[in-house]
């Protein structure tokens, strides 16, 4: 596969020609800049999922040809993602719906006792699943820069008492895009007999990941992330705690033999690997869609996609410089490195009202909010003044809370020049003439009114 690194986008994604009405009533080309929430599906894996689709059958589960073939393929699916990943011997790849699916898988595995670190900057999915299972959890604090990242993970398991202990990091801020320090964190962590599980969620798209270098003990990631939205998900790496633990969910696939006793019980006994915490009919479809797309970007190489990618995050970052109303929001300081994903507030506006203009009048899709990362984003936001307006800010806000948030870019190996290009001048236009049209709250939602504004 040949890479382009000229305006268009390297790889081919589904929605690239979709048009969109305006406000105004003309269509344009959509401009999808939320591929940090979903990305569009690779045309690689669409192609490969309708070519595999008349071939669909069970798996594990059937005599007949098809059957057989769809067990291979979601066998040689788990076996893509391992060299995709550069997993060590002995791990295992079990295939979830999603990483937040993974992240709770691993909660209820881990052993009791587990003190678990997580700092306060993550993703909800990666901050919750531990309380909710029950394990006691440090919560570091939002760190300002990489090296006060790692500083603050030493001070803590420090003080920790003996036992098991985990950490969960991400590997790149879904509200920044910044990169976190993954292979310093993982070796203090170890250092103190802590291991490390990775939120790849924001990295896997944008970036080579080899688990082997990183050294981190497990890695979850999206498939909808990663151009492959067919609803699954991963969670990889040592096989140990989750051999040792109850299955995830009970069911037909992860037992190896269920025998009713003579005192009236039924006794079970599971499987271990990957079949323990994968009851039910598995997702083939979702798995092969991910396999397909690991495929596309080794083969696209990652070392072209970044260069590129890295490209088009300094214009944009340089674009935004120059219009002195925008704040990018930013943990460890202007210029950190980022994957292509940037929050940013503007001054006398509500986040809300920007993107639903930007949606109405320019046909580009970004997401307001606080991008399920309230803590991070409140942090950042910090004493920036909201500009009140009837499109208030998604959730009321509680007594002495403000309610505040932000509006989010994100792009990737989809995207072409044009639509960053488009975001920047409509963003200028947007901040020196205001917007063209009239908006209202309806339930909720900021929507363009059909009338222009006067
Ligand atoms: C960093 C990070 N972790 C976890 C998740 C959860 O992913 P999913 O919604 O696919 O489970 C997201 C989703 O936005 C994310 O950005």
């Amino acid at each position: 596969m040949s890479l382009s690194l000229g305006t268009t986008a390297p790889l081919a994604v589904l929605g690239h020609d979709v048009e969109v009405p305006l406000v105004s009533g003309e269509k344009v080309g959509y401009a999808a800049l939320d591929y940090a929430a979903s990305a569009p599906a690779l045309q690689r894996v669409w192609d490969d999922v309708a070519a595999y689709a008349p071939y669909y059958g069970s798996v594990h589960r059937g005599a007949g040809y098809l059957s057989q073939l769809s067990t291979d393929l979601f066998e040689q699916s788990r076996r893509t993602v391992a060299e995709f990943l550069d997993l060590r011997a002995g791990d295992q790849v079990v295939f979830t719906r999603a990483t937040t699916d993974s992240l709770n898988l691993l909660a209820a595995a881990v052993p009791a006792g587990t003190r678990v670190f997580a700092f306060e900057t993550e993703h909800h999915a990666s901050l919750l699943p531990w309380a909710h299972a029950g394990l006691e959890v440090g919560y570091l604090r939002a760190p300002r820069s990489r090296a006060e990242a790692v500083a603050a993970l030493e001070e803590a398991l420090a003080a920790a008492p003996e036992g098991p202990k985990l950490l969960c990091v991400t590997g790149a801020s879904n509200v920044t895009g910044e990169l976190w320090p993954v292979a310093e964190l993982t070796g203090t962590a170890h250092r103190y007999g802590a291991r490390v599980v990775l939120d790849a969620a924001q990295l896997a798209p944008h970036h080579r990941v080899s688990v082997r270098e990183l050294g981190v003990d497990w890695i979850a990631f999206s498939g909808h992330k990663l151009y492959a939205p067919f609803g699954a998900g991963v969670l990889a790496g040592r096989s140990d705690w989750l051999d040792a633990a109850e299955p995830y969910l009970a069911g037909g696939g992860a037992t190896r033999t269920v025998a009713r006793e003579l005192d009236g019980s039924v006794a079970v006994q599971w499987h271990t690997g990957p079949a323990r915490h994968e009851a039910g009919s598995p997702n083939v479809i979702g798995a092969y869609a991910i396999a397909s797309a690991c495929r596309a970007l080794t083969e696209a190489g990652f070392d072209a996609l970044e260069a590129r990618e890295r490209e088009l995050v300094e214009r944009l970052t340089a674009g935004l410089a120059e219009i002195p109303e925008v704040r990018v929001l930013n943990l460890f300081g202007a210029g950190s490195a980022r994957v292509g994903v940037l929050s940013f507030v503007v001054r006398g506006w509500n986040s809300s009202h920007f993107a639903a203009a930007l949606s109405a009048e320019y046909g580009i899709g970004v997401r307001d909010g606080l991008f399920c990362a309230h803590p991070l984003v409140r942090t950042l936001l910090g004493d920036e003044d909201s500009a009140p307006s009837e499109c208030g800010a998604p959730e009321p806000s509680l007594p002495g809370e403000r309610s505040l948030n932000a509006i989010r870019v994100s792009f990737g190996a989809g995207t072409p020049d044009e639509h960053v290009e488009r975001f920047l001048a409509a963003v200028r236009e947007l901040v020196t003439d205001g917007a063209a049209w009239n908006y209202r709250n309806e339930g909720g939602r900021c929507v363009a009114d059909t009338r222009r504004a006067g």
